[in-house]
């Protein structure tokens, strides 16, 4: 039987569903029942009729998808794969500036730890955080972890007043402008798509700005037939899937997360056989970090 083969049988045997991010492994999203951005699978993971989950993706998307389903098993094929960018702010700084303004919310990137959740008003992702942010009645925005995303959701929400954390993703921070100019100066008539976790020296070189899915659905929709991509390239497997006829390049330095490339089908296999690295989540911490994962799904309606 090939690893394949083996996946499928398992995944019958233990009642399992995997879901899986844009930027993991192409041999991985092939395999996977579900793949999409991080709203996308939040919403799916709920109201699944399996009894196992597989994510293949990092721990705090596991960890999500376990506060909002506390009676399935959720497994990781690697619980070494985290953001680094979902611990970059603390509960202290969160009270702080709850002392220091009124008429605040706490907005909490769903790239953040539960702990970081449990202390925040509401949730967003980058594909609904204008949405969300505009419906909250709230004058004063303190927007957790991202500093990138903060920025470039602000200039989308003028009549909101933000405060910054000095959070950012290690793998869109470090994008280069000379390399996107490099790229462009290679192929003129490509247009450039990128992600708001990009600077915003990088987003002022783009025509085109969204979440993972946005930057699908915008490559499929644009009449253009070549693009450069400002994000990380495990997106090229559903973008050269959907558009076979279009060409996409990339950085000379490949945007590479190191942590969505630990998920590997062995791994998948072995969670599956084991049941091992299943996510747990303390009771009160899971109540306390649903609220704005909840109210995240609510507003983005
Ligand atoms: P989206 O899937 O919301 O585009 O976010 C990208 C990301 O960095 C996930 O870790
Ligand atoms: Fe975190 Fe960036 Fe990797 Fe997304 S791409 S998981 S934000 S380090």
């Amino acid at each position: 039987m090939t690893i394949r083969e083996e996946i499928e049988q398992l995944k019958k045997e233990k009642n399992a569903v995997i879901l899986a991010h844009y930027y993991v492994r192409p041999e991985v999203q092939e395999i996977a029942d579900y793949v999409g951005d991080s709203f996308y699978l939040s919403k799916v993971a709920v109201g699944l009729k399996e009894k196992t989950i597989v994510f293949c993706g990092v721990s705090f998307m596991g960890e999500s998808a376990k506060i909002l389903n506390p009676e399935k098993t959720v497994l990781m094929p690697d619980m070494a794969a985290d953001c680094p960018m979902a611990h970059m702010a603390s509960a202290e700084t969160i009270e702080k500036i709850r002392s220091e303004y009124d008429d605040l919310a706490v907005v909490c990137y769903i790239n953040s730890t539960a702990e970081l959740k449990r202390h925040s008003d509401v949730c967003v992702t980058s594909s609904n955080a204008v949405k969300i942010v505009k419906a909250l009645p709230n004058k004063n925005i303190f927007f957790i972890p991202d500093r990138n995303l903060a920025h470039y959701i602000a200039g989308l929400v003028p009549e909101k007043n933000f405060i910054y954390n000095e959070g950012f993703c290690i793998v869109h921070e470090y994008m280069e402008v000379e390399e996107i100019q490099e790229a462009k100066a290679a192929h003129p008539e490509a247009e450039v798509l990128s992600h708001p976790e990009c600077p915003a020296k990088v987003l002022e070189l783009s025509d085109f700005v969204g979440s993972t899915s946005e930057i699908i659905e915008q490559a499929g929709k644009s009449d253009a037939k070549e693009f450069i991509i400002c994000t990380e390239s495990g997106v090229l497997y559903e973008l050269q899937k959907r558009n076979p006829e279009k060409k996409f390049y990339f950085t000379e330095t490949t945007p590479i997360c190191r942590n969505m490339k630990k998920v590997t089908l062995e791994k998948v296999l072995h969670v599956l056989k084991t049941g091992e690295n299943e996510v747990f989540v303390d009771d009160k911490l899971r109540e306390e970090s649903k609220k704005p994962l909840e109210r995240m799904l609510e507003l983005a309606k």
